[in-house]
């Protein structure tokens, strides 16, 4: 695989655990200014740091994402049909490539209509725009779609999605979590994201997500259930600690009531905002050795991922949210991180690092010379089906 494509999958799906929380905030292109995200920069700004990546459109990106600060774009090539139309499939690529490249999008994204009405079209229109972002090395995430007949949402019918798009040459799938989701994940030779569907109560969607997780997802592509939340920061913040920090689902849950509520969290390293958007806040990292358990098809999927990240993050800008805090852990301030090695020793389970918040201001600390770059490590061989460890919440911090 090209050196573009897999960086930019890394920057997608992080390389460390092969994970990724992507927002999904595209629903305008056929939805119009559905519920609560009638202003999307109202929707996308507080909520935006603490994700991965962002599927958006064309017009959503440029007028409401702030390009100072950047996050990995997923952008929405298609569509075609809106919600009051005749026919949800009748989508084609309504964006060019160009465009995307336009952007700096990271990836593209369209929908498959497998099964509809113009199905043909959709599948065609895959395997055309794979053919033409590979040129660029821009990976596709394929999104099953199933327009308004969820009751298709069954394993039968998303593992024959989900596979005709690896075939056609997705790079990812994106589609919905069902009973015997397993069947789904492990019948699709690339890593699949889970969308979020309509909004459910925080907990439930927390368990679709754990529930997901567990099956072999390589993340979660959630909308509605994060920013139709009456608290979208507490709701994605959850579902980034069940994603990354492996989180079960009553610590979530925890997660999230607390968070609501405005109570102070116990510290969680990968919890607060990992990977960061490039330039956001600086990262705890989630414990590769704790995800590892779980990551069985991701690590078989891509040889890669162990090795050192962040290399091509730009260094923090001032201002920023949580930069450059004076109470931060030793490891924030410090410049990026492109040699360290990704493998930390795990965290012990209830290691309470006392609240740092009355700590007395502390000079940023002076750049320290980069580690050697570790050699990164074969593939693991696959591991039977995985439970995520469920490490309580480790040592509070500043939040
Ligand atoms: C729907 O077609 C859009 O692509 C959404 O991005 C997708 O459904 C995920 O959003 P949600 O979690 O709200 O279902």
């Amino acid at each position: 695989m090209d050196y573009g494509l897999k960086s930019r999958i890394a920057s997608i799906l992080k390389p460390n655990n092969g994970r990724g929380v992507m927002l999904a905030v595209d629903h305008g292109y056929f939805l119009g200014p559905t519920e609560k995200l009638e202003v999307p920069k109202r929707t996308i700004s507080p909520i935006v740091r603490y994700c991965d990546s962002l599927m958006v459109t064309r017009g959503v990106v440029r007028s409401s994402v702030d390009p100072n600060f950047p996050v990995p774009i997923v952008l929405r090539v298609s569509g075609g049909a809106s919600i009051i139309g005749e026919d949800l499939s009748n989508e084609e690529i309504t964006t060019s490539i160009k465009d995307a490249i336009r952007i700096n999008a990271t990836a593209v994204t369209m929908s498959i209509f497998v099964g509809a009405k113009y199905e043909h079209k959709s599948l065609v229109g895959l395997g055309h725009l794979v053919n033409e972002a590979e040129e660029y090395g821009l990976p596709v995430l394929a999104v099953t779609a199933v327009g308004k007949e969820l009751a298709k949402r069954d394993a039968r019918y998303l593992s024959l999605s989900c596979r005709i798009a690896a075939e056609f040459g997705a790079h990812m799938v994106k589609t919905y979590y069902c009973d015997d989701f397993q069947k789904v994940v492990n019948s699709c030779p690339v890593p699949i994201i889970v969308a979020g569907g309509p909004k459910l109560p925080e907990r439930d969607a927390l368990a679709l997500t754990y529930n997901s997780i567990k099956a072999g997802a390589a993340g979660v592509d959630m909308g509605r259930n994060i920013w139709q939340s009456q608290h979208p920061v507490a709701m994605i913040r959850a579902v980034r600690a069940i994603v990354h920090s492996n989180y079960n689902l009553d610590q979530a849950y925890k997660l999230f009531q607390q968070l609501a509520k405005g109570q102070p969290i116990p510290q969680n390293r990968g919890n607060f905002n990992p990977n960061q958007n490039q330039n956001r806040p600086q990262q705890n990292r989630p414990n590769p050795q704790g995800n590892r358990q779980n990551q069985n098809r991701n690590q078989q999927r891509r040889p890669q991922q162990n090795r050192p990240n962040n290399q091509n993050r730009p260094n923090q800008k001032p201002g920023q949210p949580n930069q450059s805090k004076p109470n931060q852990k030793p490891n924030q301030g410090k410049p990026q991180n492109q040699n360290r090695p990704q493998n930390k020793p795990q965290q012990k389970p209830n290691q309470t690092k006392p609240a740092q918040q009355t700590k007395p201001a502390q000079q940023p600390k002076p750049a320290q010379q980069p580690k050697p770059a570790q050699q990164p490590k074969p593939a693991q061989q696959p591991k039977p089906a995985a439970q995520p460890a469920t490490p309580a919440p480790a040592a509070p911090k500043p939040q």
